[in-house]
């Protein structure tokens, strides 16, 4: 018996170039799945493609734009194309535009809206619609942290996962009794491009954070893959309409003063 435990899915990483999307291509490469690489950036697709089929893998690449309807519906009509079926479909795709709440302008805040929302919005929709006619399937999205707490310059990209939040929730309703689950992850910080190029001030922003993270470090994208494994596992049938914090217990905890 084969110890893959995604043995034969067909999973569709819509983000997968880089960051956290990619740890979560190699991840599900690895328990056995077919993954569908999706991204804005051919480069950076084939690149995960071409390595996870090195590893002796299966996957392919598409490119796309998640704030594009007819790109989602190519993707999954693609893939069901290709391989029958949808069984994952997982959302990372995603910007972060961070700056003062009072000098956001319109073009900052709605690029935020477009990727983050509409796009996670047209990736389930699509993909659910699929998944109730199979009566099976796992959406995945990604909020974060930010979308249940503020943070300095974050008032833009937190209220995008806020509403990610509230999306995932609302459609796990609709879907579950179909036997699609919905649930979001909801990362806490993890050195990537994307953090990095929002934080200028790495220090400081790594120490505005290791105040409040009780296991003392900031995430690697193998702890978001992690869960985003979990999540796609059978070992989470039944659950639906969660947020999985994978944060350290940043927002578990509140006043720290070190005194035990
Ligand atoms: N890194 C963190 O600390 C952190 C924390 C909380 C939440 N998140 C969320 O996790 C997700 C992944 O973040 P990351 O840090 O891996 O970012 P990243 O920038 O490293 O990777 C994001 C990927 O999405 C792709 N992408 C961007 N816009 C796209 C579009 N319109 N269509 C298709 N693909 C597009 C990019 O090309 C890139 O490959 C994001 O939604 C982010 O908000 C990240």
């Amino acid at each position: 018996m084969s110890d893959q435990r995604l043995l034969d899915r067909v999973t569709v990483v819509v983000g997968g170039g880089r960051g956290l999307g990619k740890a979560t291509c190699h991840r599900y490469a690895r328990e056995g799945a077919i993954v569908m690489v999706a991204d804005l950036d051919k480069d950076l697709a084939e690149g995960v493609v071409g390595k996870i089929e090195a590893a002796g893998g299966r996957a392919s690449a598409v490119v796309m734009d998640v704030t594009k309807r007819p790109d989602v519906e190519d993707l999954v009509s693609s893939t069901v194309n290709d391989h029958g079926r949808i069984d994952v479909m997982a959302i990372f795709a995603g910007v972060a535009l961070f700056g003062p709440a009072m000098d956001c302008t319109d073009e900052v805040w709605q690029r935020q809206l477009d990727v983050n929302v509409t796009g996670t919005f047209l990736c389930a929709q699509i993909a659910a619609r699929q998944m109730i006619k199979q009566k099976s399937g796992r959406i995945i999205t990604v909020s974060s942290v930010m979308g249940q707490r503020s943070g300095d310059r974050r008032m833009s990209y937190g209220t995008t996962k806020g509403a990610v939040i509230a999306l995932t929730k609302h459609m796990s309703g609709e879907i579950s009794p179909h036997g699609v689950t919905i649930n979001s992850i909801a990362p806490g910080p993890v050195k990537t491009e994307l953090w990095l190029a929002a934080n200028p001030d790495e220090e400081a922003a790594e120490s505005g954070y290791l105040t409040n993270i009780p296991m003392g470090r900031l995430g690697q994208p193998e702890d978001i893959a992690n869960a985003a494994f979990m999540l796609a596992s059978d070992d989470a049938a039944w659950i639906t309409g969660h947020v999985l914090n994978v944060d350290g217990g940043f927002i578990a905890t509140g006043v720290r003063d070190g005194i035990f």
